[in-house]
């Protein structure tokens, strides 16, 4: 048993990659200054020390469009969560720098913002500093930090803009980061036939979609996890998604090393499937007819299945009825135009 320091050293680490950077950011919070879609019942979390405003979100929208900031300047955050492309890139797995391939699947942005904690494995506590990791990944944009940030104040443009969002002119990773974040806050989706439904139109989702909704919430079981309004715990869990590889992703596992994550994965939301697919961590499952059929028969079982996850003997016009449902979770797409690039 540890005693002392070391076992004090384990908690603080426990605490750092989970609890307590969620309980700082629920603490440390600003206002949210724009209009939510219909369905979307809360604000997004935005951190104390990074308020949102105009000048920030326009700053964040451009750095995420401009390719300026991988290494060999072909490469921005948009080439992997397209606008056009449901905020993703509809692919298995991403190609970043080089044609280089990552080993997971791009998770779109939209309601981003709601996540606890970002990435497949939890591993970033905030957008922040989610955003510094495809920078210096070398088979994404493969640069580093300094490197953004030396590139970008070569580019004169760029410094009367984090001057309006920032209130001076400097140009740092924190700042860059920063206003990237904002944007990502202000990319959400809603007003799905369901959240009009839920706002009082009977009218909204067909009665098919209706028998999927009870589906979902009662025999499927599905809402234990995909929950709220924007269907997600923001919690991991093992449904044996590419567990019977040879050598398994063991997602959450390699953050935390705790034995009952291995192969737990974040629970995406379901808003806007219909752009999004191919589905999964690693990609694999390439319609919602497959990702229904995948959960009737009960997963992929191993060792540390979710216990939640069972066959669910679904009949095939049940399964067509929550297909229905979630075809109703697709509401509005979010289309931003490639802004003009500073100079
Ligand atoms: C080469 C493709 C690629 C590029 C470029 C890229 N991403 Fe990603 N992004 C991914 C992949 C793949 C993941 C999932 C990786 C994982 O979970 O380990 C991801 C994860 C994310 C997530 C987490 C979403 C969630 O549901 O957890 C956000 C937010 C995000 N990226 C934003 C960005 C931003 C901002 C940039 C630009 C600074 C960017 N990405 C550049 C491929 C890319
Ligand atoms: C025990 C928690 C849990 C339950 C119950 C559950 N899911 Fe999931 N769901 C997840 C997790 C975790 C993932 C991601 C798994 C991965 O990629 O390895 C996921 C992924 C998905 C995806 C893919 C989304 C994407 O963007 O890739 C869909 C669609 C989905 N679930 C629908 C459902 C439906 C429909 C049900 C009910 C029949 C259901 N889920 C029940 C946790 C759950």
């Amino acid at each position: 048993m540890k005693t002392g320091w070391a076992a004090l050293a384990a908690v603080a680490l426990s605490l750092a990659s989970g609890g307590y950077a969620r309980a700082q950011f629920e603490e440390q919070t600003s206002t949210f200054p724009y209009k939510l879609p219909v369905g979307i019942l809360q604000p997004p979390l935005v951190p104390a020390d990074n308020p949102l405003n105009d000048a920030k979100v326009d700053l964040g929208k451009r750095l995420y469009f401009d390719k300026r900031l991988s290494k060999n300047n072909t490469i921005s955050c948009a080439t992997c969560h397209n606008p056009t492309k449901g905020w993703t890139d509809q692919s298995p797995v991403s190609t970043g720098i080089h044609g280089l391939k990552g080993t997971r699947s791009a998770p779109t942005v939209l309601n981003a913002a709601y996540n606890l904690l970002q990435f497949w494995d939890g591993r970033a506590p905030s957008l922040e500093e989610q955003a510094k990791g495809p920078i210096q990944n070398p088979v994404e944009m493969g640069f580093s930090l300094p490197g953004v940030v030396r590139r970008l104040k070569s580019i004169r443009g760029y410094a009367p803009l984090f001057k309006k969002a920032f209130g001076s002119p400097g140009i740092t990773i924190e700042r860059v980061v920063r206003a990237i974040a904002s944007f990502e806050r202000t990319v959400i989706t809603g007003n799905a036939p369901y959240d009009r439904l839920q706002a009082g139109d009977a009218t909204a989702m067909s009665r098919e979609a209706q028998k999927g909704m009870a589906i979902f919430f009662g025999k499927g079981n599905c809402s234990v996890c995909h929950t709220g309004f924007n269907f997600s715990d923001s919690d991991f869990h093992n449904i044996g998604v590419g567990m019977s590889r040879p050598k398994p992703d063991l997602g959450r596992f390699d953050v935390t090393k705790e034995d009952r994550d291995r192969g737990a994965f974040k629970t995406p939301t379901l808003r806007n499937l219909k752009d999004t697919a191919p589905y999964m961590h690693d990609g694999s499952v390439k319609t919602l007819s497959e990702v229904v059929d995948f959960y009737d028969r009960g997963g992929e079982p191993n060792q540390w299945l979710d216990g939640r996850i069972k066959p669910l003997h679904l009949t095939a016009s049940e399964k067509k009825e929550l297909l229905s449902f979630l075809d109703a979770l697709t509401g509005d797409p979010v289309n931003v135009q490639p802004p003009t690039l500073p100079q």
